[in-house]
């Protein structure tokens, strides 16, 4: 098949970024992929191949690197910039500010500068729920304003937006998707979220311990103000979120110039920590180990999407059940086990 368009996935062997690759190929474009694999690996791109029976390009290369993004671009006459390349540790951040802002900022920058440079108009950001905090209003609509960010992190995706606000007087138009908890993997296992070290997302822990990897979950706070104490999320599957991706950027090509939107990406139900873990036991059948543990630092009591948004201007929702994301997720924890 003739590819249509190029467009360049920054970040692209990463979880979101590479589920997008796939969606992006199977909708008849064609995914340029620039990663420098610092928090992913080789067995990501080899997992693209078996799905997609082809090598995308792939660049290992630092989104930093201003000068080699534009070298790719003009190379690949790439028509729409998807940028998923930046850091996402809450915890990693608040011991080390710096590179995240030295990474996640400077990143940004460089690939606005690039395509400053080549004239490409079109970009799809990866925000995040965390630019809202604790909200004032749930389910959480685009209106909402942003709350202090309780981590270096959080504060890179405020920050992110302002910059690309800002940069769309050069003539650019861009949407910041602003994912909420993204979870699950590809059916087929052959792509799916690889964590490194001890796990700080719920899900990857869950599927660790149910697979004896680590000895016991904690669910961190039983004392919110929530139904069953735990907190509560918006959890979608990650197919979900990628396809959205591709909606996002279809869209953008019929907006005029300096064009900016940010929209939710969510579900729209809330579920509680405590009803995930039940979901999980129940779907999988694993008797799974969980104990109920202090607040974790940091943690917003309970936030959930509206999606009405997205749905009306992208003309998409989220199709997969919750069910689905967690069986998914589990298939996947079983076939990195196995070496995949
Ligand atoms: C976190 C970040 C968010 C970021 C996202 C990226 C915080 C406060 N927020 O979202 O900014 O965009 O990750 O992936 O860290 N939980 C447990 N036990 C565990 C792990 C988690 O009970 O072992 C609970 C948490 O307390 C939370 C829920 O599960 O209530 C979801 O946690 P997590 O998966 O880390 O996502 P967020 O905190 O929502």
């Amino acid at each position: 098949m003739t590819k249509s368009k190029s467009i360049l996935v920054t970040g692209g062997a990463g979880y979101i970024g590479s589920h997008t690759v796939v969606e992006l190929y199977q909708a008849g474009y064609l995914p340029v992929i620039v990663d420098n694999l610092s928090r992913s690996n080789q067995s990501m791109l080899d997992g693209l191949h078996s799905i997609l029976g082809v090598h995308v390009p792939f660049y290992q290369a630092d989104c930093c690197d201003a000068q080699k993004l534009v070298e790719v671009i003009r190379r690949h006459d790439v028509a729409c910039v998807m940028h998923f390349a930046a850091f996402k540790s809450v915890n990693e951040s608040v011991a080390n500010p710096l590179l995240y802002y030295r990474n996640n900022i400077d990143s940004l920058v460089a690939v606005l500068e690039a395509m400053r440079v080549t004239g490409v108009s079109d970009l799809v950001f990866s925000s995040s729920c965390t630019v809202y905090g604790q909200p004032d209003h749930i389910p959480v609509d685009e209106l909402a304003p942003f709350k202090r960010a309780e981590s270096p992190y959080g504060a890179t995706k405020q920050m992110s937006e302002r910059i690309i606000e800002d940069a769309i007087q050069l003539g650019l138009r861009a949407i910041s998707l602003r994912y909420f908890n993204p979870i699950g993997a590809h059916p087929g296992s052959l792509i799916g979220e690889l964590p490194i070290g001890v796990p700080n997302n719920l899900v990857p822990y869950v599927t660790q311990t149910a697979i004896g990897l680590r000895e016991k979950l904690t669910i961190f706070g039983d004392d919110y103000n929530t139904p069953d104490g735990t907190c509560v999320r918006d959890f979608i599957h990650v197919c979900d979120v990628a396809e959205a991706h591709v909606k996002a950027m279809e869209y953008l090509q019929q907006q005029p110039s300096k064009h900016f939107l940010a929209l939710n990406l969510g579900t729209g139900v809330g579920v509680s920590v405590k009803q995930l873990v039940e979901t999980f036991i129940r779907v999988t059948g694993v008797n799974l180990n969980w104990v109920m543990g202090p607040r974790r630092d940091g943690d917003v009591e309970k936030v959930y999407a509206n999606p009405e948004l997205s749905a009306s201007v992208l003309r998409w929702k989220s199709s997969r059940s919750l069910e689905q994301s967690l069986t998914d997720a589990w298939s996947w924890e079983k076939a990195i086990r196995k070496g995949i």
